[in-house]
C-alpha cells in the first residue's frame, strides 16, 4: 500500500529539443551547451531510468524554452494536487502553463499561486516524512512556503539558501533512503543548518566540491543512486557504505545550466 503523501516511482522528462542557455539567471550559465552531447547526455538518463523499471513519461519541448528541460521546477504534487510554480524570473515563468495543461489532463486537481508568491516546484520543495523543506531566497519565497503550508495543512520548513550556486533546494539537499540527508553546509544560512540538525542526526555533509559536481541532485530508486559522474571517491564510498548502488552519469551539459539528475527528473508524478 502507498502511504499518503509518498512520491511514486513515476517520473517526468521533457527531451532536449530546443536545450541552450540563452540567458543567465544563475552563476552557472556561462557557457554554451553542445546540443548533441546534451541530447546524448540525456538520452543516458533516460535509459537508467528505464533499466531501473521506473516509468518515464514526457512532456512535450517547447520553442524557445531552453530550460523547459529541468521539469522538475514546473510544480509539486501532492496527493492529487498539482501546484503550479511561479517562477521569478520572466525567461521560464511559460514553462508551467504546458506543464499545467498536461496535469490538468490527467486529472490533477490545479493550485496556482497568486502571483507574488514566487514558486520552482520540486526544484525547491523535498519532501522529508510528511514535512515539506522549500527552499526559499534565490526562488521561491516565505509567501509561498505560508500559502503552501495553509493549502496541505502540512509543516513546511523553510530553508535559506545563500550561495547563489545553489539558488535550488535540490542542489544542496537530498533525502536519502531511511531518512538520512545529504547536504552542503555552505549553502544554508545559520538557523537552516540548525533546522537541518533538528530534522534528523543522520546527517552527512559533502565537501563543495561534490556539491558543484551536483551530487545533491541526484535520483533515488529503491537502493539505486543515479548520480552526475565525477563526485569524489570518498562520497561513492559512503554512499555505497549506505547500501546504495552507485549509477553515474556524465551531465556536464546540464551543469553547464545548474542543473543535474534530479531536475531533469520530475519523480513521483503519477496518482
Ligand atoms: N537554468 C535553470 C535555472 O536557472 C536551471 C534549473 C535547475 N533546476 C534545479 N532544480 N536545480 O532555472
Amino acid at each position: 500500500m502507498k502511504k499518503k503523501g509518498e512520491s511514486r516511482q513515476e517520473i517526468l522528462m521533457c527531451p532536449p529539443t530546443y536545450y541552450a542557455i540563452e540567458y543567465k539567471i544563475n552563476p552557472w550559465m556561462i557557457s554554451q551547451v553542445n546540443v548533441k552531447k546534451a541530447a546524448a547526455q540525456w538520452e543516458k538518463l533516460k535509459d537508467a531510468f528505464v533499466n531501473l523499471k521506473m516509468k518515464v513519461s514526457f512532456i512535450e519541448p517547447i520553442k524557445h524554452l531552453p530550460d523547459m528541460v529541468f521539469t522538475a521546477d514546473q510544480g509539486a504534487i501532492y496527493d492529487h494536487l498539482f501546484i503550479k510554480s511561479n517562477f521569478r524570473y520572466e525567461e521560464r515563468q511559460r514553462e508551467s502553463i504546458y506543464t499545467l495543461d498536461y496535469f490538468r489532463k490527467k486529472n490533477f486537481a490545479i493550485v496556482e499561486l497568486p502571483k507574488e508568491a514566487y514558486f520552482e516546484g520540486q526544484g525547491d520543495f523535498i519532501k522529508y516524512n510528511y514535512i515539506i523543506l522549500l527552499g526559499v531566497g534565490y526562488r521561491t519565497n516565505l509567501k509561498a512556503a505560508k500559502i503552501i503550508q495553509t493549502l496541505l495543512n502540512k509543516k513546511v520548513i523553510p530553508l535559506h539558501l545563500v550561495d547563489p550556486y545553489f539558488f535550488h533546494l535540490d542542489t544542496a539537499l537530498c533525502v536519502l533512503p531511511e531518512g538520512g540527508i545529504m547536504y552542503h553546509k555552505g549553502a544554508f544560512n545559520k538557523s537552516s543548518l540548525a533546522k537541518i540538525k533538528n530534522l534528523t542526526s543522520d546527517l552527512i555533509p559533502i565537501s563543495k566540491s561534490d556539491a558543484r559536481k551536483m551530487a545533491c541532485n541526484s535520483i533515488i530508486h529503491k537502493n539505486n543512486i543515479v548520480v552526475s559522474k565525477g563526485l569524489s571517491k570518498k562520497l561513492i564510498k559512503t554512499l555505497k557504505a549506505r547500501g546504495l548502488r552507485i549509477i553515474e552519469i556524465e551531465l556536464s551539459e546540464f551543469l553547464k545550466s545548474g542543473g543535474g539528475a534530479h531536475c531533469l527528473t520530475w519523480n513521483g508524478v503519477g496518482r
